[in-house]
């Protein structure tokens, strides 16, 4: 089993760094391929809205997205991983990502998610519920653990005193392995659900447009 861990903060030694690295030692110790990559520090442009993904099925930008989308594309399961920003995901992880999962179009459905924020004080619950949103568009269950999974630190190193966070990731980590190896198992018993053509109805009701 593949887990693809995403580090969005442009400290590859700094506190988020810390924390994936917390439950890269048990994904490990369960006997999981991880592959844990720097992402935060990259100088990547953000969607352009261009929609040529839909026919090419990859991003027109042809970057670190594509190669991306081929790693999870192999995946069983996710980890995304930020630094607190203005109580958001730092900006250039989220340009990033929106490009990821917007235009790879293969089926990401029962590959496990999980999100980690790190902050020195606040903003996690609202960047947390920011990262999950690129999972559950994607019908990709999430792991969850004792908290919100949230590590507090400000300079690199000051994550190695929040005990309980760090006990935190590797609760998160047992239960993702764990997650990722039942839904193993249930794709081999009875495949992935049925899924319908998409239906999608843009919030516009042509009937109320009125004319200039
Ligand atoms: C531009 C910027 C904005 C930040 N905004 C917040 C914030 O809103 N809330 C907070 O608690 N910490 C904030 N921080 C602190 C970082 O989240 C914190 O230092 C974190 O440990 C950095 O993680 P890293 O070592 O992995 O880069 C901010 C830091 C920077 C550089």
């Amino acid at each position: 089993m593949k887990v693809l861990m995403l580090n969005g903060s442009p400290h590859a030694a700094g506190n988020t760094a810390r924390a994936l690295e917390e439950m890269k030692k048990i994904f490990e110790k369960e006997g999981m391929e991880v592959e844990l990559l720097q992402v935060g520090q990259l100088t990547v442009s953000g969607c352009r809205g261009c929609g040529a993904c839909s026919g090419l099925k990859k991003c027109v930008i042809d970057d670190v997205v594509n190669e991306l989308a081929e790693k999870l594309a192999d995946a069983d399961g996710m980890v995304i991983g930020s630094p607190v920003y203005y109580a958001a995901p730092n900006g250039a992880f989220i340009a990033l990502l929106d490009r990821l999962f917007y235009s790879s179009r293969f089926d990401k459905r029962m590959k496990v998610g999980a999100s980690v924020v790190v902050a020195r004080r606040g903003g996690c619950s609202s960047s947390f519920d920011q990262l999950n949103k690129y999972f559950t568009l994607s019908g990709m269950p999430l792991a969850s653990g004792q908290y919100w999974n949230s590590v507090h630190g400000a300079r690199a190193g000051e994550a190695e005193g929040d005990g309980e966070s760090l006990q935190s990731m590797r609760t998160l980590a047992n239960n993702m392995a764990f997650l990722m190896k039942s839904i193993a198992l249930g794709k081999e018993a009875y495949g992935l659900p049925e899924r319908e053509k998409l239906i999608r109805t843009n919030f516009v009701r042509p009937d109320l447009l009125t004319e200039e």
